[in-house]
């Protein structure tokens, strides 16, 4: 089932979202909606804030980012992601190493916009995945680069609040106008400050 995807200006976009326990009510739809939800929007990630739920839970998939033309030179950011769709349960990345770099973010609830943002390039990361099974994983590149936006979704940041004072508020209307409901997105929404919803 396709849910709607919750756009900028939602509170629970800035709430610290809660972990769950082996019995949160029908996990497994409720992952498999996300994947859904996901690849219905063209998306690579997608956190349950984001469908209106405070938890901490995510999915990901970075096979779009992976490497389509084998004559092209080897983008070492873009390694292994074609096996890359994970689910990712009560994470908690243990460190962050190397150079920040900066990349071009999107956001599925932040449609039409989008910014440099600068992050470490390593990560290592504890979850639980969809089995329940404890997992301690190293990431790097464009896989840590999809993890930690997706990883602060569950804490309440958003890739805008990495942005300097001054990008904000040069963004400041066009994130009015996305929680108004005025996007080119083509994906199901809900905004938070549209009278009536589609
Ligand atoms: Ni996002």
């Amino acid at each position: 089932m396709i849910l709607p995807i919750v756009a900028y200006g939602d509170p629970v976009l800035k709430k610290e979202a809660g972990e769950i326990e082996k019995d949160y009510p029908d996990l497994d739809q409720l992952i498999e909606n996300m994947f859904q939800t996901m690849y219905e929007a063209s998306g690579v990630g997608l956190a349950a804030p984001q469908i209106g739920k405070s938890i901490r839970l995510f999915v990901v998939d970075g096979s779009p980012f992976a490497e389509s033309d084998e004559d092209e030179e080897e983008d070492p950011r873009a390694k292994g992601l074609e096996n890359f769709k994970k689910v990712f349960i009560n994470p908690i990345i243990e460190e962050e190493n190397g150079e920040e770099w900066g990349f071009n973010e999107g956001c599925l609830s932040i449609p039409d916009i989008r910014e440099e943002v600068f992050r470490k390039e390593e990560i290592v990361i504890s979850y639980y995945d969809e089995n329940w099974e404890l997992k301690e994983e190293t990431y790097n590149g464009y896989a840590a680069r999809i993890i930690q936006h997706e990883y602060d979704h569950v804490d309440g940041i958003l890739f805008t609040d990495h942005l300097s004072a001054l990008k904000r508020r040069l963004l400041t209307k066009k994130l009015t106008n996305i929680s108004k409901g005025e996007t080119k997105a083509t994906y199901r929404m809900r905004f938070p400050l549209k009278k009536k919803q589609r």
